[in-house]
């Protein structure tokens, strides 16, 4: 399915990188992406996998360990990814989005050195710490403190609360609040290592998809960061969280889309083969509606994914591109993957099939890296310049 959707001139090097990573897909990720959903056993083989084909540090420089490619790189791989697994592609997404990226655009040469090679090889996992149990949405509402000392050093004390790869992860790009009369100009991005004492994990939580990407509660007690440790500025990490989600939501739209994609090939299967009434099922105009439906749903999701990831690309603003993707590709999957069990009928409903596993990690997309409701909001804000 080479540029089935349109040419957009893609380099031979971005078709390599989609071919290995369709390629790791099919033959390792597929077989067992039905055991990690029953037993949510974290794939830390694959996962190894991935990194030593570049795949856990896609936009990383090879001298940081990477596979030095670009946005548009990113979103093939993580769709042929995200449509073998979509647990798989969340770690990847966070992993690549979320930690690398964050630290190859606001940290020092010495962090850079430090934190992204062994995660960007898939040696040791990274997360991204935002979220608090009162604090979802509304981000700069976070009470986690981190008290400035005497000697630069800072003490950290609070939780974060569904952290992806909190249970695995060895590096947590962490944002905590460090002036609070100044709200979101308070907070600062920390570089936090969980073998360090006063780090602690909570259970991992039991969740409706994405069932092998582990994510918990993680507890700060008196947990001493150095100077060196800070992530850009002091004050200045609510900007960096928000600038690295603009880029996380790529990642997203791209699970959306491979989870969307595998929902809708199947089905395009299933209507030629299921007979009702004496002809396929896809011969019914009620199911040629939903095809088309489905086929305009997913074409959009792509189109607008590789927008955003172009302009990223090019070193241009795309908040409101990365939102507009983001919204588009996760409500594309949810109702793709909706329809999907619909016309598989009872065999939709059945574990014997994907279609239910697709159903269940579809919803996430709506959730994480801003619900659909706060993509809204930036979408709007950019647009009106009002709020
Ligand atoms: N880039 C750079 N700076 C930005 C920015 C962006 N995209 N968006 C906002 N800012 C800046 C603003 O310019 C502002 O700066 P000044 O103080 O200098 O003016 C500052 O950040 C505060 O901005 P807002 O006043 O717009 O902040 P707000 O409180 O109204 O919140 C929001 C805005 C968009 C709702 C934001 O809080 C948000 O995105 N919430 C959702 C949180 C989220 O996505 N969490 C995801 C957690 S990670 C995750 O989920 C990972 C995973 O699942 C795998
Ligand atoms: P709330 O913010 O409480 O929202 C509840 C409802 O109110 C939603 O429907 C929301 O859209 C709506 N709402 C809130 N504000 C508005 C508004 N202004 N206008 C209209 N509607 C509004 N976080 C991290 O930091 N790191 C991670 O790695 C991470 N991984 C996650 C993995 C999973 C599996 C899950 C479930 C969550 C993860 N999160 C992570 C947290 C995730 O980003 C938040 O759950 C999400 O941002 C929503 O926050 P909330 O759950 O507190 O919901």
């Amino acid at each position: 399915r080479r540029g089935a959707v349109v040419d957009f001139g893609f380099s031979e090097e971005q078709l390599m990188l989609q071919d290995v990573a369709r390629r790791i897909a099919r033959e390792k990720i597929l077989p067992s992406a039905e055991h990690h959903d029953q037993t949510g056993e974290f794939p830390l083989d694959n996962i190894r996998t991935l990194g030593e084909n570049g795949l856990m540090g896609i936009e990383v420089p090879a001298e940081y360990g990477g596979a030095g490619m670009d946005p548009v790189a990113y979103v093939l791989a993580m769709v042929e990814i995200a449509a073998a697994d979509a647990a798989h592609s969340t770690i990847v997404s966070v992993n690549n989005s979320l930690f690398c990226n964050g630290i190859l655009t606001f940290g020092t040469e010495a962090q850079k050195q430090k934190y992204v090679r062994a995660i960007a090889e898939g040696r040791e996992i990274g997360a991204f710490a935002l979220t608090e149990p009162q604090s979802g949405s509304d981000a700069t509402a976070m009470r986690c403190r981190a008290t400035k000392q005497a000697d630069g050093t800072f003490v950290v004390n609070g939780k974060k609360s569904w952290i992806t790869s909190g249970p695995v992860a060895k590096y947590i790009v962490l944002f905590a609040m460090t002036e609070p009369d100044k709200g979101a100009r308070g907070i600062t991005a920390f570089m936090i290592d969980t073998d360090r004492a006063g780090f602690h994990r909570g259970k991992t939580e039991p969740k409706l998809g994405i069932r092998a990407s582990a994510t918990c509660e993680i507890e700060f007690a008196d947990y001493v960061v150095q100077p060196d440790e800070v992530l850009g500025d002091e004050g200045h990490g609510f900007k960096i969280a928000m600038g690295v989600l603009d880029a996380g939501r790529i990642g997203i739209a791209s699970q959306a889309i491979g989870i969307a994609r595998a929902a809708y090939e199947a089905t395009l299967a299933y209507v030629k083969e299921r007979k009702a009434f004496g002809q396929p099922i896809g011969a019914f105009q009620m199911t040629q509606a939903k095809i088309a439906d489905m086929k305009c749903k997913l074409d959009a999701a792509l189109l607008l994914t590789l927008r955003a990831a172009w302009l990223k690309g090019q070193g241009k603003r795309f908040t409101t591109e990365a939102s507009v993707a983001k919204l588009t590709a996760s409500e594309a999957a949810m109702w793709i993957s909706h329809q999907a069990l619909q016309i598989h009928g009872g065999m939709g409903y059945s574990k014997e099939m994907p279609i239910e596993r697709y159903f269940r990690d579809a919803k996430i997309t709506e959730i994480y890296e801003g619900t659909s409701e706060i993509q809204r909001l930036v979408i709007a804000r950019g647009e009106t310049g009002l709020r």
